[in-house]
């Protein structure tokens, strides 16, 4: 192994020439121009202090909006298949329900352009930036919520045509619900854990409703949802960890993949005292399980947990080294488990990992980000998703987390996940040698595919 590259094996499905490799980034982290949109629960969270680590906000950032052509062109010229970003709601909508012209014209522009290029679109709806508007309405406790986001995805799927290859309805629910209403780390910053339960529901039910919607309107897109899953571990082998492991498993993972996938929340529910359970109105489950084209799963890492005298698991334990700049342990078995478990228990749709990536300590010198440890990150982690391939997990495509350095939510600018090195005062994008050496695999693969045969 050359520990510059990127590299698989010889014959390796993900070489295969449909699997498709790509970028990722979010509205609010990227595009910056706050002032020709509404504004969302992250500017107001970032408004509060102490929420963000540097004090910072949105309303910059890499000035997406501004440097769209020159970004699409960088993405064009890395030589990925496709490309995944969302829509900013807000930008999009008024508050009144009308479409924003303005808005709409930038996606679908954009989309125009990659289309022109050959990238395949994914688009996501909803990458956590809520119309301020609408929380102050209850925000995702306001079951009015979901029927709102079935009308942004319906203006949405009837705008963009045939431009999308794929849609997602929500990027990582568990995020928005349990960060954002069950512990407040993230906007809109509540913290009680019924409320985590019932806008995680009002979550999973604007997912079917806009599911419906898609179906209807987006019919030839490739439709589903992007969960996030940290696999849970026990500490030790002894029996009350294990289960400790299993119920976070439960509150965490499956709380989202089950009802999606089956329609049921998992067993855990008859745990939770009575009111921390969400209210489920008939017919509820069964718009949650609309059928799903593929499934979106992005990965980090794994926890650890161990059993607790009053709680169903204890987290926070400690880490096996090497940690990224996040202090998430490197672990990227954990991906490869994870796939082959669920492939076990469920009755997967096509899975793409639609996130998966380091922030590291990069250093800009000389005009270069020589990140050996993201490089090692990826290869790793992309060795691990061709492992699953090879034991029959149908997997369509991997997605770097992220094409460029960006807003991290509440570390603001103080973590840099990008391939693409960004200098937030000239707004200078640089390859680093991690998105040299994505490309480097993405222009060889063909001939090492053919090799393999
Ligand atoms: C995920 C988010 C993404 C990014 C990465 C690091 O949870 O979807 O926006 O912040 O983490």
């Amino acid at each position: 192994m050359n520990n510059k590259r990127i590299e698989l094996p010889d014959g390796a499905p993900l070489l295969k020439p449909d699997f498709l490799f790509g970028v990722a980034t979010a509205a609010f982290q990227i595009e910056g121009a706050a002032d020709s949109r509404l504004p969302c629960i992250w500017d107001t969270f970032c408004a509060e202090p102490g929420k963000i680590r540097d004090g910072s906000n949105g309303l910059q950032a890499c000035r997406h909006i501004e440097h769209w052509q020159q970004d699409i062109d960088l993405i064009h010229s890395m030589g990925v298949d496709a490309y995944r970003f969302s829509v900013s709601w807000p930008r999009v909508m008024h508050a009144d329900g009308t479409p924003n012209q303005q808005g709409l014209d930038f996606y679908v522009q954009l989309l125009d352009k990659l289309n022109g290029l050959g990238i395949k679109a994914f688009v996501t709806l909803y990458h956590w930036d809520l119309p301020q508007y609408l929380e102050d309405q209850g925000g995702w406790l306001n079951r009015l919520t979901a029927y709102r986001f079935r009308d942004y995805a319906r203006l949405i799927a009837r705008t963009f045509g045939d431009r999308v290859y794929s849609y997602a309805t929500l990027n990582e629910p568990y995020c928005s619900a349990y960060l954002g209403y069950e512990i407040g780390v993230h906007a809109p910053g509540h913290k009680s854990k019924a409320w985590g339960k019932q806008a995680a529901h009002h979550l999973l039910l604007a997912h079917g409703l806009a599911m419906r919607e898609l179906a209807e309107h987006a019919p030839h897109a490739q439709n589903g949802i992007v969960l996030n899953f940290s696999p849970c571990y026990a500490k030790t082998d002894a029996p009350e960890d294990i289960q400790a492991a299993q119920n976070a498993d439960q509150y965490f993972n499956h709380w989202y993949l089950r009802p999606v996938l089956e329609g049921r929340y998992p067993d855990l529910m008859h745990a939770l005292p009575e009111h921390e359970r969400p209210v489920i109105e008939e017919g509820d489950m069964q718009v949650i399980a609309h059928p799903l084209d593929y499934l979106g799963i992005n990965y980090y890492t794994r926890e650890i947990y161990q059993a607790d005298d009053t709680e169903l698991f204890r987290g926070g334990q400690q880490k096996s080294l090497p940690l990224t700049d996040m202090g998430w342990e490197i672990y990227p078995q954990g991906l490869r488990n994870l796939l082959l478990s669920y492939h076990q228990q469920y009755a997967l749709p096509p899975v793409y990992i639609t996130e998966n990536g380091a922030a590291m300590v990069d250093k800009l010198e000389e005009g270069q980000v020589n990140d050996w440890d993201r490089l090692a990150y990826l290869h790793s982690h992309i060795n691990a998703v061709n492992e699953a391939a090879e034991q029959g997990v149908d997997i369509r495509g991997y997605f770097a987390w992220s094409l460029m350095d960006n807003f991290e939510w509440a570390e603001g600018y103080l973590k840099r996940f990008g391939l693409v090195y960004v200098d937030y005062d000239s707004q200078q994008r640089i390859i680093k040698a991690s998105g040299q050496a994505y490309a480097h695999m993405l222009k060889h693969r063909q001939t090492s595919a053919i090799a393999g045969e």
